[in-house]
Order: structure tokens, then C-alpha cells, then sequence
């Protein structure tokens, strides 16, 4: 099984990641790319469109036990009018899963025909896994191995080490995932991300982190906020005051009149990671 890595990204790891995918991309015929079904834009690597040259792309948004349906549905509907092949997995549990094999097949169908048509009838299709850390990726790997984890063992013209699982007949998975880096436009981008655990939220400031995502709860799913926190949400108030409020609620008094913000912030963090306010995307498409 794979570790999971923390990785902080220096010049020098992205241009160690970038000549790792430019070498396998050479030996794949298609890229999948494995997104945050949260937050299927800043979960995307800035520049995997320019690394991806041009190879048939699959987009696998993840984590849909944790996302708002509804809004990954509408998010399937914009990557696939922007040309993708888009599946939904939740590869925690399994779900989905299964339909990765068919969706490759179909994205390479005129490959195949091709291939066919030069008479190499039965000629392995070969996909590599791209995304930003923590995103999922060593778990879907795992998952779509499955008991056929077994590995298929070095091959003529693959570099020495490199692994295949084999997933389905004809079909071959590279066994390491691609790790890119992920955005680092803005900072709201960079709450997105702290938000999901992409990030380390360490590199934010805690209670900072948990007001600006009591501002996006209240703008995008006030209902969770009255559910869990047992209040509805002042549309006068900052998000330090939501805060703030949630604290009250929940008796996280410190001092007369003072309330521990920063238990609150990674209470409600928490709270998100395990899913206990619902499924909650922080993200919706411009469509
Ligand atoms: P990576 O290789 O891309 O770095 O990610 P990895 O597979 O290590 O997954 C990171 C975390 O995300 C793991 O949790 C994993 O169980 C979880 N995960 C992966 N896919 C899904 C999914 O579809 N749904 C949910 N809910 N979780 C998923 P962890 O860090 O081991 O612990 P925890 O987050 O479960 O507490």
C-alpha cells in the first residue's frame, strides 16, 4: 500500500515532478486526473493542461461521499463540455470505482480501432494517475487493483522500476502516481485547499481559516450551519462573530464573556473533514 506523503513544494520538486510525468507520458495513453469533487477547480494542478500535451484525459472527481451531489453533477456537465471523460468515485468506499475500466475503454475507443486496424489486435492500453497530494490518489490505485495488486513486473521499453497493474484485460495502470503541485494563486484558493486537507492548515491561521469558512457556509449552505451549530446565521455578522457564535453554542467558554475561537475553528474543521455537516462543495462551476 502507499504512504501518504507530505510534500512541500519547492522550485526544485516541481521540476523533479514535471520531468517524472514528461517521461511517463511518454509511455501512457491516457491521463487521468484525479480532482477534489469539492473543489474540482482548485484542486486542479495549474499547468496539468500544458503537461498533458495531448492525450485523451479523464477527469475523476473524488470524494463524492463528501460533496454536494447536486453540484458534482453540474460539474460532470462542465469538464465534459470542455471535452473530458469525467467519473465520479468515492474511492474510499469503493463506489465508482468500477466504472473506471469501462470509462478508459471508451475514451480510447478510436485508439483501439486504430491499433486494430495495424493488426495489433490485443495491444495493452497504459494510464497513468495525476493529482495534487492528498487527493486520493494511492487509494484509488489501491482500489482499482484490487486483488490484482499483484504487479506485472518490468516490460521491454519501460523504464527499469517502473510497475503496471494490470486492471482489466488489455488495460494497465501505472503503479505511482503523479504528484503535482497544487495552485497557488490566491488565497482563497489556498483556504479551498487548507479547507479539504490538501493542504496543511498549519500554514493558515487557524481561526482566520475557520471564519472565512463560516462565511462560505453561510453564503453556499446556511442550513448546515443551523443543523449542526443550532443557530441561523446573522447575515450582519463576520465570520469571526459566526465563530464566535458556534463557540457559544457548543459552551466553549474560556473566561467570563470569552470564547475559545480556536477550538471552534478546528472543531468545525473536523466536523467538515468527517463529513458531519453534510455533503458540502465549496466550489460551484461558472456554467
Ligand atoms: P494521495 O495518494 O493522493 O496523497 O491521497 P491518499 O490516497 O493517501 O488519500 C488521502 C486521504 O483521503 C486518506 O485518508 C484517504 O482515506 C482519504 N480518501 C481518499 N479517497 C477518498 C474518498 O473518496 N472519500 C473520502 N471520504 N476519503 C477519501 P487518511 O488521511 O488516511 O485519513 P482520513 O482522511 O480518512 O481521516
Amino acid at each position: 500500500m502507499y504512504e501518504k506523503m507530505n510534500i512541500q513544494w519547492f522550485p526544485g520538486h516541481m521540476t523533479k515532478a514535471q520531468r517524472m510525468i514528461e517521461e511517463n507520458l511518454k509511455m501512457v495513453d491516457a491521463v487521468c486526473e484525479l480532482l477534489d469533487a469539492r473543489i474540482p477547480r482548485a484542486s486542479r494542478n495549474p499547468d496539468i493542461d500544458r503537461l498533458a500535451g495531448d492525450k485523451p484525459r479523464l477527469i475523476i472527481l473524488n470524494r463524492i461521499d463528501l460533496a454536494d451531489p447536486a453540484m458534482t453533477a453540474r460539474w460532470k456537465k462542465y469538464y465534459e463540455a470542455r471535452g473530458f471523460s469525467v467519473l465520479e468515485t468515492d474511492a474510499k468506499s469503493g463506489k465508482g470505482v468500477n466504472g473506471f475500466a469501462p470509462a478508459v475503454r471508451r475514451l480510447l475507443a478510436d485508439k483501439l480501432k486504430e491499433y486494430e486496424s495495424k493488426g495489433q489486435v490485443g495491444r495493452t492500453l497504459r494510464v497513468m494517475i495525476l493529482g495534487i497530494p492528498n487527493v486520493g490518489k494511492s487509494t484509488f490505485i489501491n482500489k482499482v487493483a484490487g486483488r490484482k495488486a499483484a504487479i506485472a513486473g518490468d516490460r521491454p521499453g519501460v523504464t527499469r522500476g517502473k510497475q503496471w497493474i494490470n486492471i482489466d484485460s488489455g488495460l494497465d495502470l501505472l503503479d505511482t502516481p503523479g504528484i503535482l503541485w497544487p495552485r497557488f494563486d490566491s488565497q482563497e484558493v489556498g483556504e479551498m485547499l487548507a479547507i479539504t486537507n490538501a493542504i496543511k492548515a498549519d500554514v493558515l491561521d487557524k481561526e482566520t481559516l475557520g471564519a472565512n469558512f463560516m462565511l462560505r457556509l453561510r453564503e453556499m449552505y446556511p442550513k448546515a450551519i443551523e443543523e449542526r451549530y443550532k443557530f441561523a446565521p446573522d447575515p450582519d455578522m463576520n465570520g469571526f462573530e459566526l465563530l464566535e457564535q458556534a463557540a457559544k453554542k457548543r459552551g466553549f467558554l474560556v473566561s467570563k464573556g470569552e470564547y475559545d475561537m480556536e477550538r471552534m475553528a478546528n472543531t468545525l474543521l473536523g466536523e467538515y473533514h468527517e463529513g458531519k455537516l453534510g455533503r458540502l462543495s465549496l466550489e460551484a462551476p461558472d456554467d
